[in-house]
């Protein structure tokens, strides 16, 4: 299936993990990707993808950089006209209880967790505006909705990204743009990987459906909300998490 056929998409944090596997889903529906992460592990995400006879670009660029995003997204309006989709799947953690947190911990994240999916979704939107089409996706966490041990920062911009994205929705609608956040539950990425394998057994002990997720399980719940059939889906949280937020 097709389901994303001719449109064009910017997924953040795309060199890894989440963000290429929904680049990679993305290209084999049919849409043309730019990668834009800080890693140039993404050129290697790109070409492979690209070997698979796919349109899928990579530019290294960062979500706290307001004058290179700006420059990116002239480039893709001059290349490919438009972007209908933005996955705002970039973010980092700085874990430490509240009373450990330096302040510069505190900020990083604020900077790329929140201040940068602003700074991606105020340069992209007055595109979609222009053409009446967009969808904006954004990367939650359940650690968001419930809070969790050791992520003050990381929490609060979880927490930040919905009430951004049912804002949007609500300012956006009227030109035909959906936001929505996806707030995935344990996923298998190179950002779990820190975590101890103790600690990983007792998460997974703990999720109904018994496995952690996988960076497929995400980037499919994206592949819905920026297909047709989520039309008239927006300003919603979608858990993906085993069940375990039950
Ligand atoms: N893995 C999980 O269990 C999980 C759970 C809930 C939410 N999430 C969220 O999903 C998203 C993806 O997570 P992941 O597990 O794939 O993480 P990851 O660390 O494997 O990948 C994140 C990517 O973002 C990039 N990145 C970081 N800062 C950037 C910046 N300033 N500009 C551009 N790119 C930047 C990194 O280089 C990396 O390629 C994150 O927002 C994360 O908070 C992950």
């Amino acid at each position: 299936m097709e389901r994303l056929k001719n449109k064009v998409a910017v997924v953040t944090g795309g060199a890894r993990g989440i963000g290429k596997a929904t680049a990679e889903l993305f290209c084999r529906e049919g849409a043309s990707v730019i990668i834009w992460d800080l890693l140039e592990e993404g050129e290697e995400t790109a070409a492979a993808i690209r070997s698979q006879g796919f349109i899928c670009e990579f530019q290294k660029i960062s979500t706290t950089d307001v004058e290179g995003i700006e420059k990116a997204v002239a480039g893709i309006i001059q290349k490919y006209e438009k972007i209908d989709i933005l996955v705002n799947n970039a973010g980092i953690t700085r874990d430490k209880t509240l009373l450990k947190m330096e302040q510069n911990e505190w900020q990083q994240v604020i900077d790329v967790n929140l201040t940068g999916v602003f700074n991606c979704t105020k340069a992209v939107a007055p595109f979609m505006v222009e053409r009446q089409y967009g969808r904006i996706l954004c990367a939650s966490s359940i650690n968001g909705v419930h809070g969790a041990f050791g992520q003050t920062n990381y929490a609060a911009t979880k927490a930040g990204l919905i009430a951004m994205c049912r804002t949007w929705a609500k300012e956006l609608g009227k030109y035909n743009i959906t936001a929505n956040a996806v707030a995935p539950g344990f996923i298998i990425t190179d950002m779990t990987d820190a975590i101890p394998d103790d600690l990983k057994k007792g998460a997974i002990a703990q999720i109904p459906a018994r496995r952690a997720g996988q960076p497929v399980d995400i980037a499919n719940a994206y592949l819905f909300l920026a297909s047709e059939e989520a039309s008239f889906i927006s300003g919603q949280v979608l858990g993906v998490n085993g069940g375990i937020a039950l």
